[in-house]
């Protein structure tokens, strides 16, 4: 038998103990060893019943998902299952920690199922790009009912033991050791008789309507296919015999098995852990953190004051005058109420936060106990070199002073302090307490324990960190910068900025280019515009048609006018008329006759200029790897998860197609479309970026 499960015997009853940390994922060993372990209990004199439980921190977290797009290896896990459920003996699984995926359905094949108060269970599978494929789709709508199915299949949201049980999910949720409580139950159940019962001989659930479901499902999915497809196999879980639903989910499955997004959805798993883990840093300790630090409490600050206050962190926030001090502390309220409303915090927590956790000074000697500040003033370099050099006076030996700064120099700052070793970027965004996505900037001099403390920071309060190198906007900003000139040059050529938004949010972003300017503020363009008009490269395209409405005071939103126009208390904005006028009097001007794009254009081009200033910002080293790249577009800039990052993106289109569409472009705009090195250097290799994510450059 596998040595992943410990066979063991308790008077009747056989306990089969999966033993494969971290998570006792369902690998072939384990499901070799459960389906040996079923056939030992079955020929093992006396034995009437099995109980399986998960050794560790979980029953079983599913799939072995570093197995998916490899050979499939017997016993697969839907035989598996059938061969559970079909056993003689009385199956009962005791299940802690989580049960996701297979790890449910392998539990949903036992004829009776005990969880710990504190388990949790569900069918996760739509977010990593397919479908519950061994059995699940047709054994929970006949525990639950198709409603309840459909809608924990298609969020895959994790269920607490106690809705689960009100859902007929498990049958008994009790508190102790899990083989303690687990033996009792199935002795409990071998005395009163009870009958062995098959989840899958169970009733059809009634349907629904299967089509209006479908399109709801589509639409809120926002191109992903996966959620849409599973109400398909919950569908057939109601219209057809078990036998046939169980073929019907299988084809699905493999459908979907089959697709890019699920390429990209596992991509997006494993790197949303592995952006994080940095070889350098094994084994570097992180300096000790309690107290935050934040100078500025603007919208930034406020939400970063938030956001550590919520982790557990004490913060001294400090403002330039009393009337600023009183509106941050108003800001952070207001953020705290909205978790207060969520449910993410009591009344007593926000009291304690609002009147105790917080301090809100005007006076940097506030700072003196702090381990670690935050600067989040006006992006102003002199302003900057002036807190810093006040931090340094104010704080204590060993603080690591922070810059909260989205394009300028790191290493300038640090040297307006003595200790520039001190010194880090740590850029968040916006809302701060919201935005999951935090560049950690390490910048020349920045100690390694200071980097760690960074990511440290970063793990605490539950953000997705990623190493940046020093350049002008690191690395998500310089990137956004690329592709947002690409949207203005089709603009300028005689696309609408409203195609060009629809377009992208047809390919999966969760707003246009065009509405996200808007939101963000359009000054905000204007002034970095004018901040680099200086270093502009004589053969640079910079569009100002824009520049005119800022002129007027239009700055999108916050103002009501700018590439859409807004009414009060509606979501969302009306194409400003306006807009059209200003583009043809700059297109005249230039001697521009505009010409049609198609949508597919629109996002080839926007996406090509991504992936080549992103191979630009990884052959610089400002990323160290592609997979950096693709974490800051996925948690800072809306970039669809089903594609897994623009450079998951280019590796499946084919690195060499990628290159060819770039070099025709630089044909008319050989400045702007010049291709990055590393991307010829790749594609003549046949290589790809998920090749470099294996082995960093140099
Ligand atoms: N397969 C392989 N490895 C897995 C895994 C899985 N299903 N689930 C987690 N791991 C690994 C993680 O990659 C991580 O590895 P490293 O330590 O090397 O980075 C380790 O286990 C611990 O995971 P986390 O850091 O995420 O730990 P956590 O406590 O924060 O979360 C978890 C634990 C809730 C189980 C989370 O890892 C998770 O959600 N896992 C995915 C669960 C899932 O989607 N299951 C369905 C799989 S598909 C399926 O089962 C359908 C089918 O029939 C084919």
């Amino acid at each position: 038998m596998s040595d992943k499960i410990a066979y063991s015997r308790h008077g009747d009853i056989a306990v089969l103990r999966i033993q494969n940390p971290p998570v006792n994922a369902l690998s072939q060993a384990v499901r070799q060893g459960l389906s040996d372990g079923m056939a030992r209990a079955e020929a093992d004199d006396g034995v009437r019943a099995v109980l399986i439980l998960g050794d560790g921190r979980a029953f079983i977290a599913g799939a072995d998902i570093t197995e998916f797009g490899k050979p499939p290896m017997e016993p697969n896990l839907p035989d598996l299952c059938t061969r559970i459920e079909a056993s003689p003996l009385l199956v009962v699984a005791s299940m802690h920690g989580v049960s996701l995926g297979g790890g449910l359905e392998v539990a949903l094949c036992a004829h009776y199922r005990i969880a710990q108060p504190s388990a949790r269970v569900g069918l996760p599978e739509v977010h990593l790009g397919i479908l519950p494929g061994a059995g699940g789709t047709q054994r929970l709508p006949r525990l639950t009912g198709a409603e309840k199915a459909v809608e924990a299949i298609t969020t895959g949201r994790h269920i607490k033991a106690p809705e689960a049980l009100e859902m007929g999910i498990v049958d008994r949720v009790e508190e102790g050791d899990p083989e303690a409580v687990g033996l009792a139950y199935t002795q409990e159940l071998l005395d009163q008789n009870a009958p062995r019962r098959s989840v899958s001989e169970m009733p059809a659930a009634e349907g629904i309507d299967w089509d209006a479901t479908y399109d709801a499902v589509l639409k809120k999915g926002r191109g992903q296919i996966s959620p849409a497809t599973a109400v398909r196999a919950v569908q057939a879980a109601s219209e057809l015999p078990f036998a046939q639903g169980i073929l019907r989910e299988r084809e699905l499955f493999m459908e979907l098995m089959n697709t890019d997004q699920r390429k990209g959805m596992i991509h997006a798993f494993f790197n949303e852990r592995a952006v994080s883990n940095l070889p350098e840093l094994k084994g570097v300790e992180p300096r000790a953190l309690q107290s935050i630090g934040v100078i500025g409490g603007g919208t930034m600050g406020a939400g970063i004051a938030t956001a550590a206050l919520l982790s557990g962190f004490g913060v001294v926030l400090i403002e330039m005058k009393d009337e600023f001090a009183a509106t941050a502390r108003d800001r952070i309220a207001g953020n705290l109420q909205g978790a207060l409303k969520r449910g993410k915090i009591n009344q007593a927590k926000y009291d304690a936060l609002t009147t105790q956790t917080l301090t809100v000074s005007t006076n940097y000697d506030s700072l003196s106990d702090v381990d670690l500040v935050i600067e989040a003033v006006f992006e102003d370099m002199s302003v900057k070199r002036e807190v810093f050099g006040k931090l340094d006076a104010a704080c204590k030996s060993g603080c690591v002073l922070a810059s909260n700064t989205s394009y300028l120099d790191v290493n300038e700052i640090a040297a307006c302090t003595s200790r520039p070793a001190d010194v880090i970027g740590l850029h968040f965004f916006s809302p701060a307490h919201v935005m999951k996505l935090l560049e950690v900037v390490v910048a020349d001099q920045t100690a390694p324990d200071v980097v760690a403390t960074g990511f440290a920071l970063g793990k605490a309060l539950g953000k997705v960190s990623v190493r940046a190198g020093v350049c002008d906007g690191f690395i998500g900003n310089r990137i956004l910068a690329t592709y947002r000139t690409a949207a203005d040059h089709m603009v300028l050529d005689g696309a609408t900025p409203y195609q060009i938004d629809k377009a992208l949010t047809d390919f999966g972003f969760a707003m246009g280019p065009f509405a996200v300017a808007d939101l963000a503020g359009l000054d905000i363009g204007w002034m970095t515009r004018k901040r680099k008009a200086p270093d502009r490269h004589p053969q640079e395209r910079v569009p100002t048609y824009i520049d005119r409405l800022c002129e007027q005071g239009h700055f999108g939103q916050k103002t009501g006018e700018g590439y859409y126009v807004y009414e009060k208390g509606k979501r969302g904005g009306t194409p400003n008329p306006k807009i059209a006028d200003l583009i043809a009097a700059e297109q005249q001007e230039l001697g521009i006759t505009p010409r049609p794009f198609t949508d597919q254009e629109i996002v080839r081009r926007y996406m090509c200029a991504m992936v080549n200033e992103a191979a630009k910002v990884v052959g610089e080293g400002i990323a160290r790897r592609p997979l950096d790249v693709d974490m800051t577009l996925l948690f800072g800039y809306g970039f669809p998860r089903y594609w897994g990052g623009p450079m998951k993106w280019a590796d499946i289109q084919g690195l060499p197609a990628v290159l060819a569409d770039i070099e025709s472009y630089a044909k008319e705009d050989a400045w702007f479309w010049e291709p990055a090195p590393l991307l010829k250097q790749l594609a003549s290799e046949g290589r790809t970026f998920g090749d470099l994510n294996k082995e960093p450059l140099k």
